[in-house]
């Protein structure tokens, strides 16, 4: 019997933000790379020390919501260490024998980086814990009674992974991230705001008035969508034949279908689904997802968060439910449980 889980479907926003257009913007220096304090302080330490011990850093854990840089900060991290740095997800790695040919063929210091790690599956999760834990790669000769182990040392190397389902990640294989677990937070507009100067630069377009403050309120607090944003207004304020300001960002925006606070359709119509069928919610996350027609991943890793963080929805035991401020977004008027929050 194959143990392979069931294959996810891969998500990506009707919009399209995702990763490709990333390589010419990505930051490639701490100083280049804005926010997320914490991490990269932490990160710093755990470079250096390992470093002045001639040792590899320990194995370090991202997660957080797509298109905040934790393949970013991998890539950071082996340049900061002058490393190799080889890159695989769990989706790519389908046999034990992948994993143990990407294990050993790496070379002494290397840098391995599994993005959406969460979709490693268990047996082979299994053979990461000796390799993480003692450097050591355990494999099976043989099948039945004749069966026998044998043991590979594995070349000195630093694992780093990531997902956007942290919840999905066993104990077992979290706790042995021993360098770190560190969960990326959403970006403020000002910071938005300057990776939109430093990526306008880059791709040499010149921003007026207040252009960038205008993606910034609509980039759901993430650099990627602020990055696919300027792109999008750039091209149309180009076609356009008119400068990239406030109001070629504005529509250029509203023709992708983004609203004032950076909702995209999919976001709106889960917003309304919950209001015109399920009176508000609370609703489970598989009838919403029954009901949308949509992966019960695609709405947890994309719509939700962002819909949290404005507070547009909120999570309780039984499960999604809309807020004030949802039905004031939307228009309408909020059922008289809400109403007086408004007040
Ligand atoms: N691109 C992705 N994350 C970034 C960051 N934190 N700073 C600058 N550019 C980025």
């Amino acid at each position: 019997m194959s143990s392979k889980k069931p294959k996810e479907k891969v998500t990506t926003e009707e919009v399209g933000f995702t990763s490709f257009l990333d390589n010419e913007l990505r930051p490639s220096s701490w100083q280049d790379y804005i926010g997320q304090k914490a991490i990269k302080d932490n990160l710093k330490i755990l470079i250096q020390a390992a470093t002045e011990r001639g040792t590899s850093p320990e194995h370090v854990l991202f997660y957080g919501p797509p298109g905040l840089g934790k393949t970013t900060l991998a890539h950071l991290v082996a340049k900061e260490t002058g490393r190799a740095i080889k890159i695989t997800s769990g989706p790519a790695i389908e046999r034990v024998g992948d994993l143990a040919s990407i294990l050993t063929n790496l070379s002494a210091g290397d840098i391995l980086f599994i993005d959406e790690i969460h979709r490693l599956n268990k047996t082979i999760e299994e053979v990461l814990y000796p390799a993480m834990e003692s450097g050591v790669l355990d494999i099976i000769i043989g099948k039945g009674p004749s069966a026998r182990t044998i043991q590979l040392e594995l070349p000195a190397f630093t694992l780093l992974a990531a997902t956007t389902r942290v919840a999905m990640i066993s104990s077992p294989l979290r706790s042995r991230f021993s360098g770190g677990v560190f969960r990326l937070e959403f970006y403020n507009e000002e910071e938005i705001a300057e990776i939109l100067r430093r990526s306008a630069k880059i791709i040499g377009v010149k921003m007026e008035g207040n252009a960038e403050k205008e993606i910034a309120k609509r980039s759901r607090f993430t650099p990627r969508t602020a990055n696919y944003f300027l792109k999008r207004a750039r091209d149309f304020a180009q076609v356009e034949g008119k400068p990239l300001n406030k109001e070629t960002v504005e529509l250029a925006l509203k023709l992708l279908g983004i609203d004032e606070k950076g909702l995209s359709p999919s976001d709106r119509r889960l917003l309304e689904i919950m209001s015109d069928k399920f009176g508000g919610g609370p609703v489970g996350l598989s009838t919403l997802a029954a009901a949308l027609s949509e992966e019960e991943a695609t709405i947890e890793e994309f719509n939700e968060p962002y819909l949290l963080q404005l507070g547009l929805i909120e999570r309780t035991t039984r499960g999604r439910a809309l807020t004030s401020h949802a039905y004031k977004h939307l228009g309408k008027t909020p059922p008289a449980n809400l109403q007086k929050k408004l007040l």
